[in-house]
């Protein structure tokens, strides 16, 4: 594995620089200093802080985060946080422009005239002028109106009548209002991110998407690097979020041994002095990712902000041989959307509703 002095000044075939704008290859990088630089110029941390479920900690554990040195916050309008997201940022007395907020627009808010409505109603609950990344987060649209999860009387999915592009353009319109400075993706495939890129004038700034272990998707992740778009792992830890063992998104796979529990992250952390944890969290660092992982446990945040140090070559090689392509957060029979199509780890979905 190449430096990660070396690694900062990697160019993108767009000629972008994405990798981090720190240079120094110690064991002991400073978490908050620790960025990649967007396709927009804006910087984004290495590692962050998610905020989706448990909505009753999520001020308190926002402020802490902040507190302790985490600058980039991912929430969502359906995880219904944003308000308590909000109250932390504002508790921790960080001041917001230190501070990367990322949030995503809900399926239902997909028509191009609600697209700037949805925006501001996340910006009143965050309590902030503009967030510094708006993703859309699935490529399938809902039937547009307040319910977020539209169904018809056998309980399926209702569609709405626009599509991705359409929305990806109106969101393209929001950012020249200030309200929003980057627009991303999430959970999408290669072939729909592609028909962003050829059907608008804006290459995604961010892909979210799940990456851990036991799902690396190299040759998209490699795809999306060439494109100049910044990866963000959700699921960091993979198979750890007990949502994923109480959905039928994942089958029997979400019941694999939890990948922290892989004798192979705990003979390599011992090298480190880190734990199992830390060591999944530096792959994806070190792998030129930003990691999100969520946590409400005071000493889970902090072991989880010291996860970013440098692995060797060999321990980067030790964890691609983890790489089950097992997916975990694959919605596609409940939204009635093939999601991922062209992409590693879509077997083993139940059609069930979670929501
Ligand atoms: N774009 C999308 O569709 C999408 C999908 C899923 C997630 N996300 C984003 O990604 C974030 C992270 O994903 P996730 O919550 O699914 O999974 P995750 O961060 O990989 O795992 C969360 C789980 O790991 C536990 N945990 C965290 N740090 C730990 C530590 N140091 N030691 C032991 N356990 C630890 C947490 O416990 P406690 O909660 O008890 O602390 C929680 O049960 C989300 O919060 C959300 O912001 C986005």
């Amino acid at each position: 594995m190449a430096s990660l002095a070396a690694r900062a000044t990697r160019v993108t075939a767009l000629g972008r620089k994405s990798m981090f704008t720190t240079s120094t290859a110690s064991r002991a990088l400073n978490t908050h200093a620790t960025s990649y630089t967007l396709n927009t110029g804006a910087k984004i941390p290495a590692l962050g802080f998610g905020t989706f479920q448990d909505p009753d900690s999520q001020e308190d554990t926002v402020s802490l985060a902040l507190q302790k040195g985490m600058r980039l916050i991912d929430t969502a309008r359906v995880y219904n946080v944003e308000e308590q997201v909000g109250k932390g940022i504002k508790k921790s007395g960080i001041p917001r422009k230190e501070i990367f907020v990322s949030t995503k627009l809900w399926c239902n808010d997909y028509h191009p005239n609600d697209v700037e409505r949805a925006v501001d109603d996340s910006l009143r609950d965050l309590d902030t002028p503009y967030v510094d990344l708006l993703l859309m987060h699935y490529p399938c649209t809902f039937k547009r109106g307040p319910d977020r999860f539209p169904r018809d009387a056998d309980g399926r999915m209702v569609a709405g009548e626009t599509t991705y592009l359409d929305t990806w353009k109106a969101m393209e319109k929001v950012t020249r209002t200030g309200k929003v400075k980057a627009i991303g993706v999430s959970n999408f495939s290669r072939g729909e991110i592609s028909t962003l890129i050829n059907g608008s004038s804006t290459v995604p700034a961010v892909h979210q998407m799940e990456v851990h272990p036991y799902l690396q998707q190299k040759g998209f992740n490699e795809w999306l690097q060439t494109k100049g778009i910044h990866v963000v792992q959700f699921s960091p830890l993979g198979n750890m979020n007990d949502f994923y063992r109480q959905t039928g998104w994942s089958k029997e796979i979400s019941h694999m041994m939890r990948v922290i529990d892989q004798p192979i992250l705990k003979e390599i952390g011992q090298k480190y002095g880190k734990s199992p944890v830390q060591v999944v969290l530096a792959w994806g660092i070190n792998s030129g990712r930003s990691v999100i992982p969520k946590s409400v446990v005071d000493w889970q945040i902090e072991e989880n902000l010291a996860a970013h140090f440098e692995l060797q070559r060999e321990d980067m090689a030790q964890i691609a041989t983890l790489d089950a392509k097992a997916r975990f957060n694959d919605p596609s029979l409940d939204y009635e959307w093939r999601l991922y199509s062209d992409l590693e780890g879509i077997d083993g979905t139940m059609r069930g509703k979670t929501h």
